[in-house]
């Protein structure tokens, strides 16, 4: 149930179907462009010097387009790159084991970097900063330290969560680029790239609704693309046409503005349950079934972008927007003064 929805996307590790779609030089790479230049002249400058590249830490939403950025940057420096992330490292020795065998200017990719254990995070900070790592061996009264120097290498961390790094892991990183959602027209340009990949057909008006539909998400317009293909295959002669465009995203249950069940369920439980909040995460969590961090990461990042969702202190609260969008009346003016207070 949870591999049919569009959201969970970023909570699935490597999908190897994915792959293909992924560019693998930051010419193709679309979008981003303020980290694209910044990147392209650390780059440049990093192999003119014969240098490794510094530390880079890359944080935003799942499905913006970190774990292929990484690849690039690897691609880019003619590095190799050894990939892992947080959960997969269980004891401080397996990334100790990892940083060893590193070569010069290799890249080291960390996923959701924030869940790395804290001794596991410890390896990291003298071999972020000296390139250095201290190896204990024996036990008890017979242990002894090993300090070793490793291979300058580049260490790319990502994480759909920065504040929840630790401040000196965070401050090793010399390099921090936040993604930012995509426009319209970037994800068109995506979705174009993709369906000649793909071999589909697809005209103007169905690429742009695709795009448009997709939560500013590369990874969402990918998959929208898919589903859309197949019921072009059945339905519309195989091309994507903007009118098969609309029926299959309506299919399934995405509304005009890329909202999914999930989102309306979130909202209109807000509406009705709590009078469009402040409601805590914790409560939004239980009443809607879902888990307090998908909430987090997933959902309100794109509602708070259409500007239908505020945090505050005292919880979350639906704004004007929202209501109207889900056709429903906000109760009395009280509430919107409640609003200009909470602010
Ligand atoms: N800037 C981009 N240009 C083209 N395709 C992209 C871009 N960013 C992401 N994608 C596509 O979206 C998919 C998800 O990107 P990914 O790097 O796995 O996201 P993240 O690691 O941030 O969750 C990739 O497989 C790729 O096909
Ligand atoms: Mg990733």
């Amino acid at each position: 149930m949870f591999e049919d929805r569009f959201m969970d996307a970023g909570y699935q590790p490597e999908d190897t179907a994915e792959q293909s779609l992924r560019p693998r030089t930051l010419r193709d790479y679309i979008g981003q462009s303020a980290v694209k230049n910044s990147l392209s002249i650390y780059i440049q400058a990093a192999l003119s010097r014969r240098d490794a590249l510094d530390h880079i830490l890359l944080y935003g939403p799942p499905g913006l387009g970190k774990t292929t950025l990484a690849n690039i940057v690897a691609s880019e420096m003619g590095s190799n790159i050894r990939i892992t992330s947080g959960p997969a490292i269980e004891r401080p020795g397996d990334l100790l084991s990892i940083i060893t065998n590193l070569n010069q200017g290799d890249v080291l990719f960390i996923d959701e970097i924030h869940r790395l254990s804290r001794t596991a995070e410890e390896v990291l900070y003298s071999a972020m900063e000296d390139f250095a790592v201290d190896i204990v061996t024996g036990k008890g009264p017979m242990a002894n330290s090993i300090h070793m120097t490793v291979p300058k290498f580049t260490l790319i961390g990502a994480t759909t969560r920065a504040g929840q790094l630790s401040a000196p892991l965070r401050d090793r990183f010399g390099i921090l680029f936040r993604l930012e959602m995509y426009k319209p027209e970037e994800l068109a340009q995506i979705v174009r790239r993709s369906a000649s990949i793909l071999g589909v057909e697809a005209e103007d008006g169905g690429i742009l609704e695709i795009a448009r539909r997709s939560r500013g998400t590369p990874r969402i317009a990918n998959r929208m693309l898919k589903r859309v293909r197949d019921y072009a295959q059945v339905r519309g002669g195989g091309v994507i046409s903007l009118e098969i465009a609309r029926e299959a995203i309506a299919m399934q249950g995405v509304d005009e503005l890329g909202l999914d069940k999930t989102d309306r369920t979130m909202l209109t439980t807000m509406m009705d349950k709590f009078g469009g909040g402040p409601v805590g995460l914790d409560t939004l969590a239980a009443t809607t079934g879902e888990d307090a961090i998908t909430i987090e990461d997933v959902y309100e990042p794109y509602l708070m972008q259409l500007g239908f969702l505020m945090r505050t202190p005292r919880g979350r609260i639906c704004t004007p927007a929202a209501w109207t969008h889900m056709g429903r009346c906000q109760p009395g003016a009280a509430s919107e003064n409640q609003l200009k207070m909470e602010l």
